[in-house]
């Protein structure tokens, strides 16, 4: 490990020099973090800083002193709300990011216990606020948070208002109510629920926050408990704490009584007999990730016999006997560079924030869209600031928040009001949140056109990257979308770093899609407003060819089954203009490019269709295509409205999870053919 070296390299005088930055710098991330709720730092960073601190503190233990960061767990209390004392310290744990790293642990663990088989709790590790609560004679006697770890802030009449704590506990199935009980678990905003509430404050002009764990900490920490009953609190707990009256002999059955008594557990909590099950359940979590409802950001393993804990003991403020497992960190804080203007296929002028290039997840992000001017004005994000940028799942990345504002003289960011590609005049229609370029014949716009039609989930004409594009546009040699279907081979083996085969292989490669191309391809391609590739697909169900879309009118548009009156009139206006009725009828009769769409009424007739794992007969891609002629819809994800999950070898363990908790039906590959008739 990097640290690890470095503690080990330098003098007692330079540890001490960089032991006593580490703690200023932690003590202030602290302050911002759990008295502010307005981080600076992504928690790996931060996490980081503290583990260097840790390491230095254990090389040289004389340099330790009582007001270290590792000596306790969090910050100070708010003095505004009462404290409120922990009977025994409220831990923290250490966190791991690697596979390596969480079988040193466990091979530890083997080591000081002297057993041969280790056996762990797994839970997941949740985004939100620890807290403490007290149960005299099952009865809930106070609430608390973490503070500092042996102090906290008194929230006793806030936690009364959450509804999923139970204010006594159940006397179920004959279980004994331990005279004592203190149990600790973590508050926590759902998903759906933050984004429900941040839409509303938005509504209300209040400021909302960045993530479900700000507007948990920040709903539970009032002084107003009238305020926190308003807030969709939750909350699942992950311990017994020793300072109960009485306690089962391991974490398992800890979190058996809990569930018995009414506290909410999580039902995913899994026992694991050895490190190899609990790294696949980490692996599994991972994946299913981004379907849970609320935020999780890694998994905890604990040691289950409670007796071991006191053999293994603590380490600073961590427990010996549990770590938390991170995921990679899907948020990452870092400088923005300068803010740069894209023109797209429409004419949009789309700002972009060039970033001190930084990785998120395990892939390196350097540009994001700020969307347009509006979302400018929100997040006040100018050159030189540092910002927070989130990558999670699929989502596009895109910037959280601004973290620092840069010193000094700043200014405030405007998009030009002429387009950067052409010259031409920039302009924003009243009520409309994107600025355009007013040139129809700016290149920008031609060659976001072109990439855009021949994009993979468009004709997929393979040697028509973004560079080719920039080189046809910059040449003459496409002046019209349709420019490319009349390309020849010698006038593009005349081009700079292109050659005869090359281009030949894209003449063919054109020649192969004025063939092959299917219409809602074609349709999606084209760019019409709007039009994404299920309102395509749609589209040439309902009307089979290009020249019946064309003359459809929006009557008949607006009448359609699934498409909003939004959508109806963008395309209308689309087919409206000259130019583009001029393009349809070029692109059929001078260029042959003319597919007609039938569903065959097949037995997928309207049903949602998503396929996991993969096929042996078909791609993913052909997959799709043979869904949509049977008149059904591919999906990529499981929801509410999936009718059909078709599972094919090694198949994704989060879909088919998310098609059992739904009762979608599945099928294999053998039974998707028939049902396509193949
Ligand atoms: S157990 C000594 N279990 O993570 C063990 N903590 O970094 C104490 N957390 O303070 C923690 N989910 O706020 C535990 N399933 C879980 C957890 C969990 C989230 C939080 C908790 C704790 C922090 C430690």
């Amino acid at each position: 490990m990097r640290t690890r070296g470095g503690a080990a390299a330098m003098t007692k005088q330079k540890a001490k020099q960089r032991i006593r930055k580490l703690r200023k710098q932690i003590h202030r991330h602290d302050y911002l973090y759990y008295v502010r709720n307005d981080p600076e730092l992504s928690d790996s960073e931060y996490d980081t800083l503290k583990q260097e601190l840790i390491e230095l503190e254990d090389r040289y233990p004389d340099l330790v002193t009582p007001d270290s960061p590792t000596r306790r767990v969090g910050a100070e209390p708010n003095a505004e709300l009462g404290t409120r004392r922990h009977e025994t310290r409220m831990l923290s744990l250490a966190a791991v990011y690697e596979e390596a790293a969480f079988r040193h642990f466990c091979d530890r663990c083997i080591e000081k216990t002297g057993k041969q088989r280790l056996s762990l709790v797994a839970e997941p590790k949740y985004d939100g606020l620890s807290v403490e609560l007290v149960y005299d004679n099952g009865r809930l006697a106070a609430g608390s948070t973490r503070g500092d770890g042996t102090t906290g802030e008194d929230v006793t009449d806030n936690i009364r208002t959450v509804r999923e704590v139970m204010l006594r506990l159940r006397r179920a199935n004959s279980v004994s109510v331990p005279r004592h009980l203190v149990v600790r678990g973590e508050v926590y905003m759902s998903k759906p629920d933050f984004e429900v509430f941040n839409r509303r404050r938005k509504k209300r002009g209040d400021k909302p926050f960045a993530n479900p764990r700000n507007a948990a900490a920040g709903s539970l920490r009032q002084l107003d408990p009238g305020v926190t009953a308003q807030r969709p609190l939750r909350i699942f707990f992950w311990e017994i704490a020793p300072a109960s009256s009485s306690r089962p002999d391991s974490h398992w059955q800890c979190l058996e009584l809990m569930r018995k008594l009414g506290l909410k557990t999580n039902p995913l909590a899994q026992r694991c007999a050895s490190p190899d099950t609990a790294a696949a359940w980490y692996r599994e979590l991972a994946e299913r990730r981004e379907t849970l409802d609320y935020e999780v950001d890694g998994c905890v393993f604990k040691v289950n016999d409670l007796a071991d804990h006191e053999t293994l003991g603590t380490r600073a403020a961590n427990p010996r006997w549990a770590i938390a497992w991170k995921f990679a960190p899907r948020r990452a804080t870092t400088t923005v560079r300068d803010i740069e203007v894209s023109v797209g296929r429409t004419g949009a002028l789309t700002p972009v924030a060039v970033l001190e290039p930084v990785n998120i997840g395990g892939a390196e992000v350097s540009h994001v869209s700020l969307h347009n001017q509006d979302e400018v004005e929100r997040l006040d994000v100018a050159k030189g600031d540092t910002v927070e940028v989130e990558r999670a799942g699929d989502v596009i990345p895109h910037v959280v928040t601004v973290t620092r504002r840069k010193r000094g003289k700043r200014r405030t960011y405007h998009l030009p009001a002429t387009c950067p590609a052409c010259g031409g005049k920039a302009t924003r229609i009243a009520g409309e949140a994107v600025t355009r370029c007013t040139n129809p014949s700016c290149p920008a716009r031609l060659k976001e056109s072109i990439r855009h039609v021949a994009s993979k989930a468009a004709l997929d004409i393979d040697g028509l990257g973004e560079k080719r594009v920039d080189q046809l546009v910059a040449e003459g040699l496409v002046t019209r979308l349709d420019d490319i279907f009349t390309l020849e081979a010698d006038a593009l083996a005349d081009l700079e770093r292109m050659g005869r085969r090359s281009a030949e292989q894209l003449v063919a490669a054109i020649d192969e899609t004025r063939r092959a191309a299917t219409l809602p391809r074609l349709i999606y391609g084209l760019g019409l407003p709007r039009v994404g590739r299920a309102v395509a697909r749609d589209l040439a169900a309902v009307f089979g060819s290009l020249d019946a879309l064309k003359e459809a009118g929006r009557e008949r548009l607006r009448g359609m089954d699934g498409i909003g009156d939004v959508i109806a009139d963008a395309v209308a206006a689309w087919f409206e203009n000259p130019k583009n009725r001029a393009l349809v009828k070029r692109l059929k009769e001078k260029h042959g490019v003319n597919p007609t769409f039938r569903t065959r009424g097949g037995r997928l007739q309207g049903k949602t269709v998503v396929i996991t794992g993969t096929l042996d007969s078909m791609t993913r891609e052909e997959a799709r295509e043979a869904v949509e002629r049977a008149g059904g819809r591919p999906a990529g994800r499981v929801s509410g409205e999936t009718d059909l999950l078709v599972v094919g070898a090694n198949p994704g363990s989060n879909k088919s999870a998310a098609a059992e908790s739904r009762n979608v039906k599945t099928v294999d590959e053998a039974a998707f053919r028939k049902l396509l008739g193949a």
